[in-house]
């Protein structure tokens, strides 16, 4: 299959290949999204083969309005809404008791759907124009590093799908917050941009699980998995590197111009960690082409969206370091 890319300006085309059942990669505030049709079990079944991805890992569905929610879902609490009023549309995903019409591989067979509203102007346009909700999980390769470019996408997916939407590198850079809401507590199933303390005002926030543990979907242990054996340290400073060896370094702080390290990337030189968050998987990616022995990662200050960034590098990390904690 040839991949085309065009430009946020001929999204037309996405929506007709959706139309048609076809996946479609699609840029999203977030990281880009490899969409299908929410509601045709053969187009999600391609996201699944696109990706590689194992059918037990449920699929996030992006709605086209507030009211097509009620056509998947049942929203039982006054929290939930609460939340969507503040954060919709926006990188928030809310899990809900699902209904019927989702099919079950969209949810891997579980009761619950994960759905969320995307505020990036193309996401939007497909699909309000599409009129229907679309499945939506990053579009890399399975357990590999999320896309927050065309290009990304294009060097993970090149020739397994039809079309890619280049709306440039996307805002957050990291993957929409995942809730679940019940009576007062809000469970964070993934933390991202929309931080605990943004979430802290609406009700108790829980951490639902602990972030290396196995077993339930959106908690896999190893995800965002570079090639090159990467590593975990508080702080650069307290590194010793062992010689000869070609190390890469991703740092929040400065390293300072006599290093020891063959290449390194600062994610923020302003030290923001919204911009850390933003340049993060590219960062990465970039480290994971250079052909080094070994990526050194320094955890960030764990607050905000250094947390959601602290989350993913202790599962980046876990494939070598199997008692890597976040
Ligand atoms: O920002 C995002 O959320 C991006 C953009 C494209 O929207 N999507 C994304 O999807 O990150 P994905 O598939 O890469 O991650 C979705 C996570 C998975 O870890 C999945 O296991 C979890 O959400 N998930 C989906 N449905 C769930 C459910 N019903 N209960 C628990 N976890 C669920
Ligand atoms: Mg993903």
């Amino acid at each position: 299959m040839k991949t085309e890319v065009v430009s946020a300006q001929e999204c037309a085309k996405a929506i007709k290949l959706l139309r048609d059942g076809e996946v479609v990669a699609l840029p999203t505030e977030t990281v880009y999204g490899l969409a299908a049709d929410a509601l045709n079990p053969d187009a999600v079944a391609k996201i699944f083969e696109a990706k590689e991805r194992p059918r037990f890992d449920p699929l996030i569905v992006h709605l086209p309005n507030r009211e097509a929610l009620d056509e998947i879902a049942t929203v039982e609490s006054r929290l939930a809404r609460e939340l969507m009023e503040k954060f919709w549309p926006g990188p928030l995903t809310i899990i809900f008791s699902k209904r019927e019409i989702v099919p079950d591989i969209v949810t891997a067979g579980l009761e619950t759907v994960a759905v969320r509203m995307s505020a990036h102007l193309t996401f939007h346009e497909v699909v309000r124009k599409l009129n229907r909700p679309l499945a939506a999980p990053s579009a890399n390769q399975f357990g590999r590093i999320s896309p927050t470019t065309a290009q990304h996408v294009f060097d993970e997916l090149n020739g397994r799908i039809p079309l890619i939407v280049d709306g440039g590198a996307t805002e957050h850079g990291i993957e929409s917050t995942i809730v679940q809401v019940a009576n007062r507590v809000i469970a964070v199933w993934r933390r991202g941009p929309i931080t605990d303390e943004m979430l802290r005002p609406f009700g108790e926030v829980r951490e639902q699980t602990s972030p290396v543990t196995v077993g339930a979907p959106g908690q896999l242990p190893t995800h965002y998995a570079p090639r090159t054996k990467l590593i975990v340290v508080e702080s650069l400073r307290e590194f010793s590197p062992p010689s000869g060896k070609g190390i890469g370094v991703l740092c929040f702080s400065s390293v300072g111009d006599a290093t020891p390290f063959a290449v390194v990337r600062q994610l923020s030189e302003r030290g923001d960690p919204r911009q850390a968050a933003a340049n993060f998987f590219r960062m990465l990616r970039e480290l994971d082409r250079e052909d080094l022995d070994l990526i050194v990662a320094e955890r960030l200050p764990e607050e905000g969206i250094g947390a959601a960034i602290n989350d993913r590098l202790a599962r980046a990390s876990a494939r070598f370091d199997p008692s890597s904690r976040a």
